[in-house]
């Protein structure tokens, strides 16, 4: 089976959702046996339909343009047996890479009009390639991908046949949930198997890919610190992510959600920690969390004889928690106090480079 899998996110360097999300595919594919060509639309020349009907008329079957689209994309397109369009959700429908280059596949059609179902349609000149979408989006639920699905399948579903529309919502936030990450990836490879050996995704694999990852509470409290952040440190989400930066905490409740995970749940084995925090300062309230099984359970107020407590200003803690402030040279300073097991503290907070 010839695949051509299109890519139309313009990030580059690894911030991609959608390559992200496309490699599994495409390494699913591959796996069961095809032959994928992946195409980066953001590295090709795709000009904008000018709508001279030219391919219709004067040089039929053949575009006016003389770019990327008419001298490669397109003959690889019609060549292909299935062909991958992945789009990033913009404005609840494909971006606008990808529309130009739905829109340049007009010479496929014959200007004629004929009737299907009660609908107009134009007669095809060559058969295309049938149709898989992949579409990753911002927001948390599933809904917010029924525009592009009454799109695609109005669009792909009356001259070819859309074999599966593949979703990923909170594709943004899921990139820093480890565990969940794997598991949608791992899906993603498994639909890609399945979309060689069978044309189809079975509805379990397609529901493992869309799993939920978190409520909304959750999920705008921990997305809308990220946004403040970037805002107050005059940094894009691309240079958040190179300096390895965290959102910034601004109470107690934003504190508890946020600090689990940064922590080395790991380096404790078997044991049950429980690390302490009273704050004064911007915040005067207490809380704890307990370390236990790789997990973290954040609860508010004082913990009796817990095996670390660190008493801190609040607006210390935070520069330290987001990389602002060197939290070995302010404790030198004597800006905040540990109680317990100082050398459990360090490794249990040592952040990782790179992450
Ligand atoms: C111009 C623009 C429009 C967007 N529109 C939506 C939208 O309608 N719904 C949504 O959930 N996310 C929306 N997003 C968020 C993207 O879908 C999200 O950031 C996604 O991860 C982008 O894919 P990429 O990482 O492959 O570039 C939009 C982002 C941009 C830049």
């Amino acid at each position: 089976m010839r695949i051509l899998a299109l890519n139309s996110s313009p990030r580059r360097g690894g911030q991609s959702r959608t390559e992200m999300m496309l490699n599994c595919l495409v390494e699913g594919m591959r796996d069961a046996g095809a032959e994928v060509e992946i195409v980066n639309l953001h590295e090709k020349t795709v000009n904008n339909c000018m709508g001279c009907f030219t391919c219709w008329t004067k040089t039929p079957g053949k575009c006016i343009h003389k770019d990327d689209m008419t001298k490669e994309l397109f003959p690889k397109w019609l060549a292909s047996d299935l062909a991958v369009y992945a789009t990033p959700l913009y404005h609840y429908t494909v971006n606008a890479e990808m529309k130009a280059f739905i829109e340049r596949t007009l010479p496929v059609l014959e200007p004629f009009f004929e009737q299907q179902d009660n609908r107009t349609v134009h007669p095809l000149r060559q058969a295309p390639p049938d149709a898989v979408v992949l579409s990753v989006a911002g927001f948390i639920e599933m809904s917010v991908f029924d525009q592009i699905s009454n799109y695609v399948n109005f669009l792909f579903g009356r001259h070819m046949r859309l074999l599966a529309e593949i979703y990923r919502p909170a594709a943004e936030a899921l990139a820093s949930i480890k565990d969940k990450k794997e598991d949608v990836f791992e899906a993603t490879f498994q639909a890609g198997r399945e979309l060689v050996t069978s044309r189809s995704v079975l509805t379990e694999t397609l529901d493992r890919i869309q799993q939920p990852i978190t409520d909304f509470q959750t999920f705008s409290q921990i997305g809308n610190l990220y946004w403040k952040t970037c805002i107050a440190e005059g940094v894009t989400p691309k240079e958040f992510q190179e300096k390895n930066m965290i959102p910034r905490p601004d109470s107690l409740e934003t504190f508890m959600l946020l600090f689990p995970f940064g922590i080395n749940v790991g380096v404790i084995g078997d044991r049950k920690v429980y690390l302490q925090f009273i704050f004064s300062g911007e915040e005067t309230d207490s809380c704890y969390f307990i370390i236990e099984s790789g997990n973290v359970d954040a609860k508010e107020g004082k913990k009796k004889s817990p095996d670390i407590t660190i008493e801190t200003p609040f607006e210390i803690w935070m520069d330290i928690m987001t990389g602002k402030a060197d939290g070995q040279q302010i404790f030198m300073e004597q800006k905040y106090r540990v109680d317990g097991d100082l050398s459990l503290m360090m490794q249990l907070l040592q952040r990782e480079k790179g992450n």
